[in-house]
């Protein structure tokens, strides 16, 4: 083997090594999210208080599951009805998306639905798809009252290319 040969392999080795070095932990800091167990606690949406029975009302969510990099669209919202007074039945969270594509569903009260403005998917007040394209009820939270405060489980939800 000549000198140069010799110059371009011993330099190709310390460049490869400092790429590795430069680049593992990179790589594994975008990755780690992706092995890191899915969040199921429950977090508080507000207390008791904010919440009228028969009325749906719309409170602010920081979803947990999303990847670290998700910034602001970590930041979402869910539907809370309050459909008795107390029990197992007290309440339905619901997500804020709509089941077809994903849009942000809005509450009609003068309507008593859920109005989906991208393709005008039509849901009635407890989530089951009363027209339009949505192939499924909207998907709800477990919640529990914990404290005077309403409680609502982090898990992950299908999206809905996954049909969940
Ligand atoms: Fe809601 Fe299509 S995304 S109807």
């Amino acid at each position: 083997m000549d000198r140069r040969t010799l110059l371009t392999r011993v330099t190709l080795a310390a460049s490869g090594a400092m790429a590795a070095l430069v680049g593992a932990p990179i790589i594994g800091y975008l990755l780690a999210p992706l092995f890191k167990p899915e969040g199921q606690e429950f977090i508080s949406v507000g207390p008791l208080s904010e919440f009228t029975l028969g009325r749906t009302t719309r409170v602010k969510f920081k979803d947990p599951s999303p990847l670290a990099w998700a910034g602001q669209t970590a930041e979402t919202a869910l539907w809370v009805r309050q459909r008795s007074a107390a029990g197992d039945d007290m309440f339905q969270v619901f997500n804020v998306n709509c089941t077809h594509l994903g849009c942000p569903i809005d509450w009609r009260p003068e309507a008593k639905i859920f109005l989906c403005p991208c393709h005008g998917g039509v849901y009635y007040p407890d989530g089951r798809v009363a027209g339009g394209p949505p192939p499924r009820p909207l998907y709800e939270r477990e919640w529990r009252v914990q404290d005077g405060q309403l409680m609502v489980r982090t898990q992950k939800l299908p999206t809905p290319a996954q049909k969940g």
